[in-house]
């Protein structure tokens, strides 16, 4: 019996983090015979006293334990828990998390250099360090994006921090532990800053620059503290100096020019001390670190027909190129990045306006060449230089948000196997501190139509809690200024198209995201946190609702509604499904949601009263939508009233629709960013999986395998954004990484392999696999908050389906077999009636006679 992934707030070993009311999550992982856990006790220490002792706590929840202590500003705090099971087996493990400044006042004073705002800058300051250091630590902003250098060497392994977040409500804070990087004697402290999405050009058709700030700006305070106890701080303030940065350039869609030769440059000038105006306050971190995270080597060198050379790296990721390089003084070397090729060549269009470049002016020395303030959302680059330069010499790394994978699906279908692996990178992809819609063109938004759809596939994939918690807390901030509405994107620009807000079923992303997180990882907490956001949402639909004398039905306004179906009428992204009934469905279950999220939270009058909201909107829209003859003319319209359970009634009867409608389309699908995650699993719903599968595996346009037959390594926005032929789809929007319809993982997770959470958190899971012979063996593997779960279905020789499940320690499962006889681990036959099979920790088996 070991004990794992002890975290606070859901980051391990947080340092200076957000932490509000922090929550204490573990488990246990080789339970062996332990099979749950009796009690467990946490201690938590700082500066050698016990702040908090539980005592051996019977009801202690490790999804989310609440410890009743007051957090110090800029102190570190080790905690252990020791676990003890119900056979009496104990363990222990221990970890630490240090806070930030919390509400400290700030001594520092922001600094902007005092020359032209659109030279980029470096700060700087030289310090003493008088004795020997027992500690140091920097907290720190800088705007738009900056890296830390001390005496020469970049501070940490995080990227482009402080990251994207709506600086006009809130800068955050980050803490770096610098111990190691100080000697004795003096030292040089250094800021780079670069214009980000701050004061960069940022936004669609062209974009706007300054949208945050017309300045660049850096504030931070050093703390050393010497190993006789004395504490030392040093503040940014008039005594800093700057100096023009090599980097002359720099912006997120764009790229960066860097020139080498000057670094040498020394003529030092004085900073202003000068706060940024309109800026949110200080605030310790919610933001993962951007980091590397994979690594490619070159994997085809391509000389094209019209002479270029370009490096293929084999894998569409978000990230960028770094190499080794010697070239004579004043030669550049130049990179563009791209997602494909066209006609064997370079090709670079579907970038929009975004130039995606990196240039390189060599000073005549070795260096290792990375870029600093942008990013690429590519697989291709294309080297242009006029002397030779080798392949062996350029890397591409894959950066995004901190966080883990936890779930995986293998089948014996190897294109299904690509398609899930696909659907994995647009996640990565797309998850550089913001959720985006897409990563390499002028957008890289936090759209949130896109976030909506994919949040519960995310959450099967990756250990999301800290990075949509980030989301949604620039979420709140941007509702509260819009009176209770979601922007379409967040943060939110205010400027141009994108600033619309309200639009359904984007603006819903404010009660299914938090809804999704609490299912997937049980943290009361977090759910408690992002209420306001979830009630202020419904608020104010059934506000506009009131306006039009009619609450309970969504009845005008710009709604997204089922974005790039391919049903409809008339050519553009709109789908057929009315938008309307999708917005009064989708406000539905919103209020069901905010009904449900009330009652965990114990806001009983609330819960009565969303709940009462919820049964009258379900109402109307079966006066006005529902039909004894279904609701839906199109695949999307059906599988809405299947999935929200619109029209229990006739359920059958719509999912029998449904399946007729697919099948007369030849199994293919015709839904967009609405339909396509709910498809599958209303069909599975309403007992037609076959038909699902049948969708899965159509390698035909559209579907998801024609994309993969088409060597695609990511999921496309489009379902042809390349058309047969290779050629790009002419209509335009042609993203090669839009996670939205990789959405469809969610029901592998949940119906192929049939792993659910019936508890928030997986405390207790629902298995219902469904097998299908298309896939071979299938396997589910998912490291939830509770442990690791697998389900795996397999066919024998004779037809016959083994089930086998895996249940973590102090979790439990109800497994669902078709009604049948079963041969158990132990060679017993039993019949099961399809009821469910109470399963506890451990394996277990059952194959079908
Ligand atoms: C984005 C989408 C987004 C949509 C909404 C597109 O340009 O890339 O994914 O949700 O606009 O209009």
């Amino acid at each position: 019996m070991k004990i794992a992934d002890l975290r606070v707030n859901h980051v391990k070993n947080a340092l200076g983090f957000q932490l509000g009311s922090p929550g204490f999550s573990w488990k246990v992982i080789d339970g062996g015979d332990a099979k749950r856990q009796k009690s467990a006790r946490i201690i938590i220490t700082s500066k050698e006293l016990t702040v908090f002792d539980s005592g051996d706590d019977p009801y202690a929840n490790s999804l989310d334990y609440q410890a009743d202590i007051k957090l110090m500003p800029r102190t570190h705090y080790d905690w252990s828990v020791t676990v003890t099971a119900d056979n009496g087996e104990t363990a222990c493990a221990s970890s630490w998390f240090e806070t930030g400044k919390i509400s400290e006042a700030w001594k520092a004073e922001w600094i902007t250099p005092g020359f032209d705002s659109s030279i980029q800058p470096i700060m700087a300051r030289e310090f003493t360090v008088k004795n020997e250091i027992k500690k140091a630590r920097m907290y720190m902003c800088g705007l738009g994006v900056y890296e830390l250098y001390m005496n020469g060497q970049k501070v940490g392994d995080e990227f482009l921090a402080p990251g994207y977040h709506s600086y006009d409500f809130h800068l955050q804070v980050q803490t770096y532990d610098v111990t190691s990087y100080l000697k004795q004697g003096v030292n040089e402290v250094q800021i780079w800053l670069g214009d980000g999405w701050f004061k960069g050009r940022f936004g669609v058709e062209g974009g706007y620059t300054n949208l945050y700030g017309d300045r660049l700006y850096a504030i931070s305070e050093l703390y050393i503290t010497y190993q006789d106890k004395t504490e030392e701080m040093i503040g940014t303030d008039g005594s800093w100096k700057c100096r023009q940065s090599p980097i002359t350039f720099s912006n997120i869609y764009d790229g960066e020019i860097y020139d080498a030769r000057l670094e040498e440059d020394r003529n030092w000038e004085a900073v202003i001390v000068k706060a940024p105006t309109g800026c949110g306050p200080l605030t310790d971190r919610y933001s993962l670190p951007v980091v590397k995270k994979d690594r490619f080597d070159v994997a085809e060198l391509i000389h094209t027909p019209k002479h270029e050379l370009v490096l293929d790296f084999g894998q569409n990721i978000t990230g960028w190129v770094e190499f080794d390089c010697d070239l004579p003084r004043g030669t550049d070397l130049c990179l563009t990045a791209s997602e494909v090729m066209q006609d064997g060549c370079f090709y670079h269009d579907n970038l929009r306006t975004a130039k995606t470049e990196y240039t390189y002016l060599s000073k005549g020395e070795k260096a290792h060449v990375r870029p600093h303030f942008t990013f690429y959302g590519f697989r291709y680059v294309k080297v242009e230089c006029k002397q030779p330069v080798s392949s062996e010499s350029f890397t591409a790394y894959h950066l995004r948000s901190d966080f883990d994978q936890i779930g995986r699906i293998e089948t014996e279908h190897e294109k299904v196997n690509k398609l899930f692996a696909n659907v994995l990178w647009s996640q990565k992809d797309n998850s550089l501190d913001v959720p985006t819609d897409c990563p390499q063109r002028d957008e890289r938004l936090g759209w949130t139509g896109d976030a909506q759809v994919f949040s519960e596939t995310a959450c099967y994939n990756m250990y999301m809690p800290a990075f949509y918690r980030k989301y949604l807390w620039d979420m709140r901030a941007e509702q509260d200024a819009l009176g209770g509405s979601v922007p379409n994107v967040v943060p939110r620009l205010k400027q141009g198209l994108i600033a619309g807000h309200g639009a359904s079923p984007w603006a819903d992303a404010g009660v299914i995201i938090p809804w999704n997180v609490f299912l997937h990882y049980g943290s009361k907490t977090l759910l408690n946190e992002f209420y306001p956001v979830m009630k202020s949402w419904v608020d104010y639909r059934r506000n506009q609702g009131e306006e039009i004398a009619d609450r309970h039905l969504v009845k005008d306004g710009f709604h997204f509604g089922d974005w790039l179906a391919l049903d409809h009428d008339e050519p553009g992204p709109f789908g057929k499904t009315d938008t309307l009934y999708i917005a009064s469905a989708y406000y539905y279950r919103c209020a069901k949601i905010v009904s449900e999220a009330a009652k965990v939270l114990g806001y009983e009058r609330d819960s009565l009263k969303y709940g009462e909201l919820a049964l009258a909107i379900l109402a109307a829209i079966q006066a006005k939508y529902v039909s004894p003859t279904s609701i839906g003319e199109t695949q999307t319209g059906s599988a809405l009233a299947i999935a929200f359970n619109l029209n229990p009634e006739y359920q059958a009867q719509e999912g029998e629709e449904l399946s007729k409608r697919v099948e007369l389309n030849n199994h293919h699908l015709n839904t967009g960013f609405v339909g396509t995650p709910l498809l599958c699993p209303a069909l599975t719903k309403t007992g037609y999986h076959s038909t699902a599968v049948d969708l899965l595996l159509n390698e035909g346009y559209p579907g998801w395998l024609y994309s993969v037959n088409l060597g695609a390594t990511t999921i496309w926005e489009r379902w042809n954004s390349i058309l047969p032929d290779g050629s790009l789809n002419p209509d335009g929007m042609n993203s090669l990484n839009h996670y939205s319809y990789g959405s469809v993982a969610a029901w592998m997770y949940a119906d192929i392999c049939g792993i659910r959470p019936q508890e928030p958190g997986f405390k207790k899971a629902e298995i219902r696999p469904h097998p299908d012979p298309r896939l071979g063996r299938v396997r589910g593997i998912l490291d939830t908050a509770a442990g690791l779960f697998i389900s795996e279905w397999d066919y024998g020789k004779d037809g016959k389906v083994s089930y086998s499940v895996s249940v973590p320690f102090d979790a439990a499962a109800i497994l669902y077999l078709p009604p049948g006889r079963y041969k158990d681990i132990n060679g017993m036959v039993q019949p099961h009636d399809g009821k469910g099979i109470e399963l506890r920790a451990g394996t277990c088996r059952f194959t079908e006679q």
